[in-house]
């Protein structure tokens, strides 16, 4: 990534492409419009309530990130999608049953107005679903036209500048690159033969790239993590991020395992369980589903643990993950973890966490920030891989020979360092030692 020189202004409206609108999508939608017209604040949005620290700590200046950087104004956010059932995003607000009836009725003018364009879909990637709003074609080549047509009309029809795009639809079925993964050529050869390896998020996500449209994997799907999508986004000067948004159990994992592990307190086990009553937890009560995520969450203990440079205290550690299915809960998730510890001679500890949660409520501002954040990106000139967003993912793409940062705390150091050196501000190191020459 080249230190940008020029960072294009914002002029004219965004787009914000949403394939996949259920809960998370229409949670996010309705907080917009209601943060738009001052009827509530956008928390946990970096890109709206997050401030930065420029220079030293005795300078007084931590602007707002929206004001150091060129955001996309909220008042210049356009919103459309793409799903597989044919609800408006009130009527599907309105079933997800995150937002409340009281929240909703202002808005409800501008979400029936949001209505979701046909989806590209093959149910082999998501048993649990039924589609019947989806797109005819005899081969997925077709489809990623079909899909390109969509976003070239969005922008037309309303009067957009540019786009961008957040996935925010279901959990496919676990599936690994195949050698159709392996160059655009393979890619596109397999799509006009109907590779069935190609799952149905990845024509959308080629679709997008295709239109030079940055792309974020909110599912932790295969999606835009293999070659041929890679070698496009650079090719094409987009700029990509992904996966698997990180809000509930491992936002919480990647709090606390870094501190035990500063701290050099040993672990033996970390079990943790939810129990989830929404769309998205009966599509992840299937197996195949499920073991898509289950690797999206296993991997952060090992990366902040590193079991194999720290023998004595994480050898031995035993983690497990599940996800329960369980209706009456809605959207408002509980999850429990269960931290088995040891400390000075060996001696065991425990720590319990339950954490009452709801997933979009977490989910939403994760997606105005990827999507404002990747505009900025691909005006700054940036494309392939934003490691610098992995703050935001369970699953953060990198460059294939690094392992990803799974630490918030660096993460966060890391989105920030990135701003700063965007703008050629001094990069803020915490050495401190300038304070008392
Ligand atoms: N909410 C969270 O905290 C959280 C965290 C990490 C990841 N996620 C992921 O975000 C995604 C959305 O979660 P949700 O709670 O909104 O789920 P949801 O089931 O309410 O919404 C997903 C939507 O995607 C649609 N869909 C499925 N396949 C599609 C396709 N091929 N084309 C277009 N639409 C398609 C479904 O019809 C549904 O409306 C899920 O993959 C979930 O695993 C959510």
């Amino acid at each position: 990534m080249k230190q940008p020189t020029n960072i294009q202004k914002h002029q004219g409206k965004l787009g914000i492409l949403l394939p996949g609108m259920g809960a998370v999508a229409t949670t996010f939608v309705a907080g917009c419009l209601l943060v738009r017209r001052g009827l509530a604040e956008p928390i946990g949005a970096l890109t709206q309530m997050g401030t930065i620290r420029l220079g030293k700590r005795t300078d007084g200046r931590a602007p707002l990130i929206k004001d150091f950087v060129d955001l996309a104004p909220m008042s210049d956010v356009v919103f459309g999608g793409w799903d597989i059932f044919p609800e408006d995003a009130f009527e599907v607000a309105t079933n997800a049953e995150v937002l409340e009836a009281k929240h909703l009725a202002p808005i409800e003018a501008e979400l029936r107005a949001i209505k979701p364009m046909k989806g590209a879909f093959f149910p082999e990637y998501v048993k649990r679903l039924n589609g019947t709003h989806v797109k005819q074609a005899a081969t997925k080549a077709d489809l990623v036209e079909q899909l390109r047509e969509d976003i070239r009309a969005f922008v037309r029809d309303n009067g957009c500048d540019r786009a961008v795009a957040v996935w925010c639809g279901s959990t496919e079925i676990y599936i690994e690159p195949t050698k159709v993964h392996e160059s655009i050529e393979a890619f596109e050869k397999g799509l006009r033969e109907n590779d069935p390896s190609i799952a149905s998020s990845q024509l959308y996500a080629w679709a997008c790239i295709k239109e030079g449209v940055p792309y974020a994997n909110g599912a932790p799907n295969l999606t835009l993590d293999f070659p041929a999508a890679l070698d496009l986004a650079r090719e094409l000067g987009v700029p990509i991020a992904g996966k698997d948004f990180k809000t509930g159990q491992t936002l919480m994992k990647t709090i606390l395992a870094p501190g035990l592990k500063a701290r050099l307190i040993g672990m033996k086990g970390w079990f943790s369980t939810n129990i989830l009553g929404n769309r998205d937890g009966e599509v992840l009560d299937d197996p195949d589903n499920f073991k898509t995520k289950e690797v999206s969450k296993l991997g952060v203990l090992e990366v902040i643990l590193d079991p194999k440079k720290n023998p004595a205290l994480y050898g031995d550690l035993y983690h497990k993950v599940r996800i329960e299915y369980y209706p009456p809960r809605g959207d408002a998730k509980e999850g429990w973890d269960n931290l088995d510890i040891f400390g000075w001679l060996g001696y065991p500890m425990q720590i319990k966490v339950d954490f009452l949660c709801r997933d979009s409520i977490l989910a939403a501002p994760i997606v105005l920030d990827l999507a404002l954040f990747l505009d900025l990106a691909k005006r700054a000139g940036f494309s392939g891989i934003q490691e610098w967003l992995s703050f935001y993912f369970k699953s953060p793409m990198t460059a294939p020979q690094l392992y990803p940062e799974h630490d918030l705390f660096i993460q966060s150091m890391k989105l920030k360092n990135t701003l700063r050196w965007m703008k050629n501000e001094p990069l803020i190191t915490h050495l401190g030692n300038e304070y008392y020459d």
